[in-house]
């Protein structure tokens, strides 16, 4: 079904080195670039529905002889090749970057910069869990990301872990602006194309599909369920499940986390979308808000370890006199009795009293308190 390793794309300009995806529209393939020298990523239009390849050739065929099929595909290709050009425009650097597109084998391709260190979903996969300092260092730039989508009024509609990659740097990109999911915001998006259901990410208005019902709000709720996912480890239980019982805060699941955190996640993925954070801006604004909040509590446990650190000095101090004390008290009655029996000082004859009695006399002389006579 797909390009075989070593076809040559544009007069051999780019030449396919393997597979690595193939969703419901698309086929993504490692290529290389023979005048750059360098590995890039091509996708290939390829409705999976309706599409197959002539055999023992690179050319792509619609299965259907109908008018409506054929004309169908022909949208969904020409949509395909929108949404590269779109993507083109943006100059993000959390935005996979569209290098070049072409028609060739009957079908269209788009190249793409091609990503090294695998998924956000490998990477979950491979730690288990993100604390988070390291949930936000890959959260923040995707946010910006998401922005910027939303700032040209267009909706992303499947954020989730395996659409967001990261470079050989571990900088994180959004990719997969894919023609069932890039949608104009209160735009008329006619298509019979099934709308994908990323279960776990998905808001419930994504499962009514009704295009509508759909904002900025549904792009928050799937990049919230995405850091569901990194802080816990799950993936999320779907909008209807929760609404049957309750969405498990963060915090419940993996305790050292700070609340503040854990319910600014909760709430980006309430059920209903009017109780979410309305823009990326907002939720931009609490995390930062919750950021700060942090540092000044850090700052503030730090302030109190300077402080009870100087207590510890008069604390010393005293601790310190009674040590002195103690040892000033057994050298005493070592000297005493030393004295006493070894006969060095006859004491009961300095004193001319008895013996017993002049011990405690002594005793008390010696710490101080003894007859002044
Ligand atoms: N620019 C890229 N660099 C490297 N790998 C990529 C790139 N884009 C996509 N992929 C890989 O191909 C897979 C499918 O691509 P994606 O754009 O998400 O299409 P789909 O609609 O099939 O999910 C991704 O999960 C990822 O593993
Ligand atoms: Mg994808």
């Amino acid at each position: 079904m797909q390009l075989r390793p070593k076809t040559q794309l544009q007069d051999g300009k780019y030449e396919i080195v393997e597979k690595i995806g193939q969703g419901g529209f698309g086929i993504v393939y490692r290529a290389y670039h023979q005048g750059l020298q360098c590995d890039v990523c091509i996708k290939e239009f390829f409705f999976r529905d309706l599409c197959e390849r002539v055999e023992n050739s690179t050319q792509v065929s619609i299965i259907s002889k109908s008018d409506e099929k054929i004309k169908l595909v022909d949208s969904l290709r020409k949509k395909f090749v929108k949404e590269a050009q779109r993507l083109a425009k943006f100059r993000n650097q959390n935005i996979i970057q569209v290098m070049d597109n072409f028609e060739e084998n009957n079908t269209a391709y788009f190249v793409m910069e091609y990503l090294e260190g695998g998924s956000l979903e490998d990477l979950i996969e491979l730690m288990g869990t993100f604390d988070e300092p390291k949930t936000k260092r890959i959260i923040m730039p995707i946010l910006d990301a998401l922005e910027a989508v939303h700032e040209k009024g267009l909706l992303h509609l499947d954020i989730k872990p395996a659409n967001i990659m990261l470079r050989k740097d571990q900088s994180p990109v959004l990719i997969d602006f894919g023609i069932s999911k890039y949608m104009e915001i209160g735009g008329g998006y006619t298509t019979t194309a099934p709308i994908g259901i990323s279960k776990g990410y998905a808001p419930l208005e994504q499962y009514g599909g009704n295009v509508a019902d759909f904002s900025p709000a549904t792009d928050i709720y799937s990049l919230c369920a995405t850091i569901y996912k990194m802080v816990t480890g799950i993936t999320p239980p779907e909008p209807l499940q929760i609404l049957g019982s309750r969405l498990k805060s963060p915090i419940e699941i993996i305790p050292k986390i700070s609340f503040d955190f854990s319910e600014i996640v909760k709430n980006g993925m309430s059920v209903r979308a009017n109780e979410r954070p309305q823009s990326v801006s907002q939720i931009k604004d609490l995390l930062n808000r919750q950021q700060k909040q942090i540092t000044i509590e850090q700052t503030k446990t730090n302030e109190e370890i300077i402080v009870s650190s100087n207590f510890t000095k008069p604390m010393a101090k005293s601790q310190d006199g009674t040590k002195k004390f103690l040892i000033f008290l057994i050298v005493s009655v070592l000297v005493f009795l030393l004295f006493r029996y070894t006969n060095l000082w006859k004491i009961d004859e300095l004193f001319g009293i008895p013996g017993d009695i002049a011990v405690g006399l002594t005793f008390g002389s010696i710490a101080g308190y003894g007859p002044t006579n």
